[in-house]
């Protein structure tokens, strides 16, 4: 059976080794030379925000998969009509790429989630601070990740320039959450409908990139449950087969919000790797193929995750993985990208240990052994 993945970045990467370990043949679409999943699996040139190069990935794959939401939904409708399996479900892709449409879904099903509102213009903007306070969270609609579609407005004076920043994707406002952790879960849905959730972890982020994910979260176990209840009626709401990513945030009176969803792998996710018995790649690739879902539990009490982000821009050079490696429990992952950005996601490190204290140090430590 060949897997067709629209998308060419680490993700595709990181399911192409769990593919290929259960001995499928793997085919990626994206348009980056020597891309960080063309270097695993062979890689059709070819735009997967685009209708044409997306119909095409059908000619050489049984089942159609995607590792990024810009992945053009019409064609994946298009090839599950054609008779070719496309997991997850284009129809919730349609619903989650637009973050609007994707609010008004979850809101409308009575998940909860932040106060939001549509916004035209500045005038839209001016209400919802007189409704919500300052400060607001403008976002584009389309396009974002990695806080990159995101603008914070904290006084009226921040409005036409965060307009401006986020210009052309469209706009939506939130109100601001005060929260005091960020969480999130990780949950797969097979072919059956069985579901499956990873333990709730917590996601911290640095200039609205996530930077750390700490496995479990420390929360206590009122708080676990409710995020976990809550991602399981996310997947309820939603269509599809496959893993699914669900940010969350843990407010100062105990509530937990729904921020977001990907109907994907996902950066809290790839602790697992090293951290559970089926890695969420694993997870993906079994449910988008058929297999039954594989166990969830972690392999020891705790496993902290930290990407390593480019802190220059030029040609990548990875140092300081002997110091890394030689530190207890901790693996580290480089997605080989030719060029390091700053704030882009070139690699991650996890330490998996007895305690989170421990495996957080060592993380950090492996963290700032490395250079790239
Ligand atoms: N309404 C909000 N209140 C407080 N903080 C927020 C709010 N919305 C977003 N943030 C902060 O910005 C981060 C990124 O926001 P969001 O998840 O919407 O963007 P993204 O670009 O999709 O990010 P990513 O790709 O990292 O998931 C959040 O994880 C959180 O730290
Ligand atoms: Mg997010």
């Amino acid at each position: 059976m060949t897997i067709g993945i629209a998308g060419d970045g680490q993700l595709g990467r990181m399911m192409i080794t769990a593919a290929k370990e259960l001995g499928f043949d793997v085919v990626v679409l994206g348009t980056t030379e020597n891309s960080p999943a063309g270097q695993y699996a062979r890689q059709v040139m070819g735009d997967f925000r685009a209708e044409a190069p997306v119909l095409g990935l059908g000619d050489h794959a049984d089942v159609i998969t995607f590792e990024i939401e810009d992945a053009h939904a019409g064609a994946l409708i298009a090839l599950r009509e054609k008779g070719i399996e496309v997991h997850p479900s284009p129809e919730t892709l349609h619903n989650i790429k637009d973050k609007f449409r994707q609010k008004q879904l979850l809101a409308g099903a009575g998940i909860p989630v932040a106060a939001y509102r549509s916004v035209e213009s500045s005038d839209d903007l001016i209400s919802a601070a007189q409704e919500y306070g300052y400060p607001l969270v403008l976002k584009a609609r389309l396009g974002s990740y990695d806080g990159r579609g995101n603008a914070a407005i904290k006084r009226a004076d921040d409005i036409e320039p965060a307009l401006d920043k986020l210009a052309g994707r469209g706009w939506y406002v939130e109100q601001h959450v005060p929260f005091v952790r960020e969480l999130a879960v990780v949950a797969a849905r097979d072919r059956k409908g069985n579901v499956a959730t990873y333990p709730v972890v917590e996601t911290r982020h640095v200039r609205h990139i996530c930077d750390t994910v700490i496995a479990p979260a420390q929360v206590d176990g009122i708080t676990a449950r409710k995020a976990n209840d809550l991602a399981v009626k996310v997947l309820d709401t939603l269509q599809g087969v496959g893993v699914f990513g669900i940010e969350m945030f843990e407010t100062p009176d105990g509530q937990v919000l729904i921020n977001e969803v990907a109907p994907r792998v996902h950066n809290s996710g790839h602790w697992t790797i090293e951290g559970a018995v089926t890695s969420q790649f694993e997870q993906h690739i079994r449910a988008v193929t058929g297999l039954p879902l594989g166990s969830t539990d972690l392999v020891k009490p705790a496993a902290v995750m930290i990407n390593i982000l480019g802190d220059r821009n030029g040609p990548a050079e990875p140092t300081g993985l002997h110091e890394a490696l030689a530190i207890p429990g901790v693996s580290v992952h480089i997605y080989g990208k030719a060029d390091t950005k700053v704030d882009r996601k070139m690699g991650h490190i996890t330490a998996i240990g007895d305690t989170v204290d421990e495996a957080l140090a060592n993380a950090k430590r492996a963290r700032q052994a490395i250079t790239i």
